[in-house]
Order: C-alpha cells, then sequence, then structure tokens
C-alpha cells in the first residue's frame, strides 16, 4: 500500500466511475490512506459490494444524465462537504478508421468523457468555489496523441482535456486546484472489452506488453496529487508504462 502524508482535516472526495478500474482503485487507495470516498456509478451491486468492503459511500448516477448530476450532487452535500472531485467516468466504444466511424460510437463518447465531465464540473463546482478544493480529471494521452482507428476516442479526450485547461485560465486565483491525469496503456478488466465488444480482441490490445499499467498505478498518481500542499498542482501528467514511447510505439515481445 502506498502511504501518503495524512490528509487533511474534512478530505471527502467524489470519484465517478468508480464501480471499476481506476475508479475502483482510486477509492481503495483513497479509504486506505484516510479519505473519505464517495463512489458514483451506474451499476449499484458493484458499489455496494465496494462500499461493504472499504467503508464508502456511494451513489448510483448515469453522468450523461445533468439533472440526475446535480440531483446527486445535493445528497452528497447534505451529507457533508465536498473536498475535491476526480472525474474518471469514461470509456471508449470503437475502433474503426474515420471512413468507417460510426456516429453512434462518436456520439457515446462525447456524452459520457465530454458532456459527462462537464456536468460533474458544474454540479460540483460552486461549492468548490466556495470552500476550496480539488477537481482530477482522468484523461488519456489520447487527449493530445491520435492513432489510426482512434478517432473518435481522442476527438472526444482532446475536447474533455479542455475542460480542465479552460478552467485553468478562468479559475486563476480561486481556491480551487486543477489536476489532469492522462494515462497510456492501462490494463483495466473492463476498458479494452466495452470498445472492442469481445475478451479476444481486448486481450490482444495487451499482448506481448510487459508490464502494461495496472488501475492501481494510475490511483497511486492520483493520490499523489491529492495529497500535495494546498498551494502545489501538478497541471497535467502524462503516465505510460516502460513498454509504451507514445499510444503508437509499443514494445511487444516477441519483438517484430
Ligand atoms: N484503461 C485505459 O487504458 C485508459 C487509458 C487512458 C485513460 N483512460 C480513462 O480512464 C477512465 C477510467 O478508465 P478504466 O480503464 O478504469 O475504464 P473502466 O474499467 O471501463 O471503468 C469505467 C467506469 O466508468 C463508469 N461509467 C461509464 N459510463 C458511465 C456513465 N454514463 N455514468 C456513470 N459512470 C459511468 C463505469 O461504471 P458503470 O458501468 O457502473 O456506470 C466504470 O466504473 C476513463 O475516463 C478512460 O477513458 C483509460
Amino acid at each position: 500500500m502506498t502511504c501518503y502524508p495524512p490528509p487533511r482535516e474534512n478530505c471527502r472526495i467524489v470519484v465517478t466511475g468508480a464501480s471499476s478500474g481506476i475508479g475502483e482503485a482510486t477509492c481503495r487507495l483513497l479509504r486506505d490512506n484516510g479519505w473519505q470516498v464517495v463512489a458514483v456509478a451506474r451499476r449499484r451491486e458493484r458499489l455496494e459490494r465496494l462500499s461493504a468492503e472499504i467503508g464508502c459511500e456511494y451513489e448510483v448516477c448515469d453522468v450523461t444524465d445533468a439533472d440526475a448530476v446535480d440531483a446527486m450532487a445535493q445528497r452528497v452535500f447534505e451529507r457533508g462537504a465536498v473536498s475535491g472531485v476526480v472525474i474518471n467516468a469514461g470509456g471508449a466504444h470503437g475502433a474503426d478508421p474515420v471512413a468507417a466511424g460510426k456516429a453512434e460510437d462518436w456520439e457515446w463518447m462525447y456524452r459520457v468523457n465530454v458532456a459527462g465531465a462537464l456536468a460533474t464540473t458544474q454540479a460540483f463546482l460552486p461549492h468548490l468555489r466556495a470552500n476550496g478544493g480539488d477537481l482530477l480529471y482522468l484523461t488519456s494521452t489520447a487527449a493530445h496523441e491520435t492513432y489510426p482507428g482512434g478517432a473518435g476516442y481522442t476527438a472526444a479526450k482532446h475536447a474533455e482535456a479542455m475542460i480542465p485547461e479552460t478552467m485553468r485560465l478562468e479559475l486563476v486565483g480561486e481556491p480551487v486546484r486543477i489536476f489532469q491525469v492522462c494515462p497510456g496503456m492501462v490494463k483495466t478488466e473492463e476498458f479494452s472489452l466495452n470498445r472492442l465488444g469481445d475478451r479476444e480482441r481486448a486481450e490482444a490490445v495487451y499482448a506481448g506488453v510487459e508490464d502494461p499499467l495496472v488501475a492501481a498505478d494510475i490511483a497511486d498518481v492520483i493520490g499523489y496529487c491529492l495529497s500535495r500542499p494546498p498551494h502545489v498542482v501538478l497541471d497535467r501528467i502524462d503516465v505510460r508504462p516502460r513498454a509504451q514511447a507514445t499510444t503508437m510505439v509499443v514494445a511487444r515481445s516477441p519483438r517484430p
């Protein structure tokens, strides 16, 4: 377990996309290190299990429904103050070249990664501006790179990245810290499966890659960000496995 300096008084972090992968690992790491956590996702049974295991609050919410996100935030505020939000809910659908890209996949990715991040930001921002706190966005190296078959996802992640990058200009001088964590290849249980639709294609993404990142590696970086002294901000952090130089240049064994 990674140990950080003890969290400041009353640290209560909302984590979206908390029912699997990076979000779930973040909830576990934050709880292990003494933070209060509110886990948010759509699948109630997974959140119930997580809550029973680690002792966190949870909220069932679809982040693409802005009214539902507002209502969720109000329920969270009724139980206490929030000191930070990890905006992590997101994902990819499809890996078609532009010539064959499906509008419904592009729309799905825009709704969850961009509109979802916007709705979550807007629901919590007034509280954070008034009381001080953190917004941490899980974008991706896809937020500033592209690759064949990646245009729909990279378009959505580029767009999502404009939220923290613009807000940093809009909120300068206010007591809100804005972080952006940009992972490269992370082997999580569901990300590539949801994207490609079957386990064999999903496994092929990581085939021959020595030690791809895992969710706990990204949770570790998130814990590091949130535990910095209040005047310190890490604007944007790219995190990749040693075997990956860019989205497209990946060492695989046996080497080609
Ligand atoms: N894995 C990677 O290689 C990688 C690399 C760079 C960036 N990222 C980004 O990191 C984040 C987490 O990725 P991951 O690998 O942990 O993916 P994951 O395991 O598929 O987890 C995605 C999470 O988002 C939640 N979610 C999806 N749609 C939602 C919605 N409409 N409302 C609320 N929650 C929703 C899912 O829970 P429910 O289905 O229960 O709602 C799940 O908890 C994503 O933003 C992803 O784009 C991943």
